[in-house]
């Protein structure tokens, strides 16, 4: 797919909802302060980049192996966005180089995630949130199955408990899983139910695995949980 085609998807009725959902839970879980310096892993075409730029104002960076995607993202993104050719398994920045470091959807498509989470933890100081596709939801039955549909082709699924399995042994500090987008489509009724389902039951379609790093919890504001 084309980086203007599949840009374009968060500009539809449906695929704004899921866009602004996904936002909404990672800034809300990143809770990102003032001029914190963020990496942006698997950035694609830059829709979270930009967001995350827009929330924080501080000098935000994407990276990805698709150069055509990195141009696009580039056009699009205003000053104080960097975005550079990289791969997640192998990233070139030294241990604590970002405040906040974020993959979205980027994960299920690397065969070698655990090498990704590794480096994501490694480059990062104080938070990092992984963005994955949760097996057990509506949207799996829907778009998942045999290989998966559209832009959902290649990906792997995980359970909760997989995704959470994924920080296992690492050093993550302390790590939690939320979950959103449980009914798909978009309509009111979906927008209702997920603000009103309860946060136990990880049934959403997008999961987001997040870290505090062993001595950023300490450090935290009052405002992070
Ligand atoms: C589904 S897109 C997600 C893009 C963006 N994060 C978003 O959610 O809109 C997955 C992205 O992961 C990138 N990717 C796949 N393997 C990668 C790797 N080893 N290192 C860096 N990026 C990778 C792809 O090029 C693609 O841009």
């Amino acid at each position: 797919m084309d980086a203007e085609a599949y840009d374009r998807w968060y500009e539809t009725p449906y695929g704004r909802w899921v866009g602004q959902r996904e936002v909404a839970l990672l800034l809300e879980e990143l809770a990102p302060r003032p001029g914190e310096t963020v990496l942006d892993v698997g950035c694609g075409t830059g829709f979270f980049t930009r967001a995350l730029a827009a929330a924080t104002g501080g000098p935000v960076t994407g990276v990805d192996l698709d150069t055509d995607w990195l141009a696009y993202a580039r056009r699009r993104s205003a000053a104080g966005v960097t975005y550079e050719a990289a791969d997640a398994r192998s990233l070139p920045y030294g241990p604590a180089s970002f405040d906040l470091v974020v993959s979205i959807t980027a994960l299920c498509f690397i065969e070698e995630e655990r090498a990704a989470v590794g480096e994501l933890l490694r480059v990062a100081r104080r938070r990092v949130a992984i963005g994955l596709l949760n097996r057990r939801s509506l949207l799996w039955l829907q778009k998942g199955r045999r290989g998966g549909r559209n832009g959902y082709r290649g990906a792997r699924w995980h359970t909760v408990r997989e995704a959470a399995g994924l920080l296992a042994g690492l050093h993550a500090g302390r790590t939690r899983v939320r979950t959103a987008l449980h009914l798909p489509g978009g309509g009111r009724l979906a927008r209702a139910m997920d603000r009103l389902w309860p946060r136990w039951l990880h049934t959403g379609a997008f999961i987001l695995l997040v870290a505090d790093l062993p001595g950023a919890a300490a450090a935290s504001s009052g405002g992070d949980e």
